[in-house]
């Protein structure tokens, strides 16, 4: 038998995490060690509850949820709960999960999973950076210990959608997510809003989602929105699927920094494309795979695929 992927998931499920969640689940092949949240959609302990809901719908109840920080390291939060309803699904009015969230901090977690499996973990992190960074503090070698990181974030070469120039996750805590972005990981891949603004579920997708458990959690948390916009962007979903499978995308290899001081444009996500750089220019530091293009319609199928469709 084929070892199984070790995954760790941090997130701030909303909407679109809690199907990420199904996404991975659905994965015979994948094993979800822990699950970590932070503060971002929802506050932390909602999306621990969420997080709950999620697993134990795709029939992965005793995955561990830890609840970590509980607000970005620098500013003010700003929850996004009109886009993802007061309860972070949608206003789905489900029932509260069985199993609670553990005694472990999410940081703590993270540190004790990485040290335990040195190398072998990839981290997905769908929220604000703040948990990751945190564990960066505690625990410096993090880069090393973890096999690869998939961030959900960011906005290289398009529009933002918290400012005109900053994508949410990034735009929340920006000081955490210019920690991350410049450590030295095996491998960090950046998926952004350039590829996730094609990774659109359509009202046709929504409603030949039906027959399972985690389709009918899917289909129901995401009513809200799709009666609201007739679309749904997948932004973490695609991530998930990026994670699982890097050939879905295509990347620009490149070092990225955040925007901490712009009046207009603190939270972008600057990607330095000259091709020479000084070999001691301050701005010099690791390449983050930044997906640039993505085969929306293989993804779409995935999906649909995992989740469960009638169509
Ligand atoms: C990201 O922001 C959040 O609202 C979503 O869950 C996703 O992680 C998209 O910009
Ligand atoms: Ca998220």
């Amino acid at each position: 038998m084929m070892p199984r992927r070790l995954l760790l998931i941090d997130c701030d499920t909303g909407v679109d995490d809690a199907l990420a969640i199904l996404y991975l689940a659905a994965d015979e092949a994948v094993e979800i060690l822990a699950v970590g949240t932070v503060d971002g959609n929802v506050a932390p302990e909602l999306g621990a509850e969420n997080s709950l809901r999620a697993l134990e719908a795709a029939g992965r109840p005793s995955v561990p949820v830890a609840i970590g920080a509980g607000a970005p390291l620098l500013q003010e939060s700003r929850h996004a709960e009109h886009f993802h309803g007061e309860d972070g699904l949608g206003d789905a009015h489900l029932a509260p999960a069985k199993s609670r969230p553990t005694q472990e901090g999410a940081v703590e977690q993270m540190v004790r999973l990485a040290r335990a499996h040195p190398g072998e973990i990839s981290l997905l992190a769908i929220g604000p950076l703040t948990n990751v960074a945190l564990a960066l503090m505690v625990e410096p070698r993090l880069p090393r210990l973890l096999a690869e990181v998939v961030i959900m974030g960011g906005a290289v070469a398009c529009p933002g959608n918290q400012s005109p120039w900053a994508e949410f996750n990034i735009a929340h805590d920006p000081e955490a997510a210019e920690i991350v972005l410049r450590a030295s990981w095996r491998r960090c891949t950046l998926v952004g809003l350039d590829v996730t603004g094609q990774a659109i579920l359509e009202p046709a997708d929504h409603q030949r989602l039906g027959g399972s458990a985690p389709a009918e959690f899917a289909s129901r948390i995401l009513q809200q929105q799709m009666g609201a916009n007739r679309r749904f962007e997948l932004c973490d979903p695609l991530a998930a699927a990026i994670l699982l499978d890097p050939s879905l995308a295509t990347y620009q290899e490149l070092p990225v920094s955040v925007d901490l001081d712009g009046l207009h444009t603190r939270g972008a996500t600057i990607a330095d494309r000259r091709i020479t750089l000084a070999p001691t220019a301050p701005e010099t530091r690791p390449k983050v795979a930044i997906a640039m293009s993505v085969d929306a319609a293989r993804f779409l199928f995935e999906f649909a695929n995992r989740l469960g469709s009638s169509g």
